[in-house]
This record gives C-alpha cells, structure tokens and sequence, in this order.
C-alpha cells in the first residue's frame, strides 16, 4: 500500500468484481442499441477503460471535459465544458459515467447539457456515490459502490494531481492534505 494512504476502501478485487457485474448488466440494458459511453475527464478514464471492456456490445466511447468547479459554480451550478463530444449524441443512447459522484453538479450539469441534444435515451454510471448530507436525491441508473464522506483517492481519482494511477481506492491520510 502507498505511504499516504490510511486504509484502502476498495481492493483491485473488489473494483474488478463489481465493474464485471456492471458491464454484465448494461450488456444486457442496452443489448441491440446505439450505445455511445461518455466520460468526463480526467478522474473517470480508468474507469471508462475498465468499464467498456466489461461491456460486450458493438459501442463508441466518447469524452469531454469541464473546468474543476469552485466556489463560483457551486453558487451558479452550471459547469463549465471545456472539451465537447466528438461525435453527435442527437437520437442516440447515452450513458454518461462518472468516477464520482459528490456534490452532484458535474453530473446533473452535464445531464443538463447532454439531454438538449435530444439523445434517445440518456442514462448515468458512476463508479462511486459519496453518502453526504448536503447532497440533493438524484437517481442513478448504475452505481458502483456507495462510499463515505472521505478524502479518497485511486483508480482514476486525485489529490493534486497524484494518486489517480493506484490500482485501488483508499482514504488519504490526513497529514497530506494538511501539510499544504
Ligand atoms: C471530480 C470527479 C467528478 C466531480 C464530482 O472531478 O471526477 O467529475 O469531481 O463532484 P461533484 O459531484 O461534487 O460535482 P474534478 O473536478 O476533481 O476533476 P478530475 O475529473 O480531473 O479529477
């Protein structure tokens, strides 16, 4: 285990086990659709690789990109895209994933922003649901695991910009983010 991890919240196991069981599931969801998988970078890109593998369909994968929000968009929540679609999503079945999901304005932002562009259906992923009090309900169609109100980083999530390429999901230790 890494020196600034506490305690490890998810094993390469258990991540592998339950994206296997998730891609076995939208398998059979979208069975004879048009699926287009959507991931927001940078956090969900190891997820987004994991995930499509698990997935046996004919499929395009697809990115975008939104400035990290702050103060500002959690006042306006409306984030802001930085990097578009390649690729038209009008009549199509979106499945949008995420590495996480916190405060809930990235995701319902993007939903926002995806659904004007009249997809056929359009639908969420996301690997990680973060049980906090302040969050709004929302409905996600697929979701990961539920995990604690913790700094956690691995398998795609950062803290400044480290961590991300751990195989596994674990809680920082305090005094990291404290000697900043
Ligand atoms: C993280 C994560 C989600 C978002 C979730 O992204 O990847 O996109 O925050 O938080 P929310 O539910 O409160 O909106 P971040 O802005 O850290 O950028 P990154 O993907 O590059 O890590």
């Amino acid at each position: 285990m890494h020196e600034d991890i506490e305690t490890v919240l998810f094993s390469e196991e258990d991540l592998r086990t339950r994206i296997e069981q998730m891609g076995l599931q939208i398998t059979e969801d979208y069975a004879d659709r048009d699926l287009v998988v959507v991931s927001v970078l940078r956090g969900a890109a190891i997820f987004m690789s994991d995930l499509c593998r698990a997935i046996d369909l004919s499929l395009e994968m697809d990115y975008l990109a939104v400035s990290s929000y702050g103060d500002e968009t959690e006042s306006s929540g409306v984030v802001r895209m930085e990097k578009d679609l390649s690729s038209a999503i009008e009549g199509r079945d979106v499945l949008l994933l995420e590495d996480i999901y916190d405060s809930g304005l990235t995701l319902r932002s993007l939903l926002r922003t995806l659904q004007s562009r009249r997809p056929a259906s359009l639908e969420t992923a996301v690997l990680l649901h973060k049980q906090t009090e302040q969050q709004e309900a929302f409905d996600l169609r697929y979701v990961g695991f539920t995990c604690p109100d913790a700094f956690i980083v691995g398998y795609g999530l950062d803290y400044a910009q480290r961590y991300r390429n751990l195989p596994y999901i674990g809680v920082l230790k305090p005094e990291v983010y404290q000697r900043r």
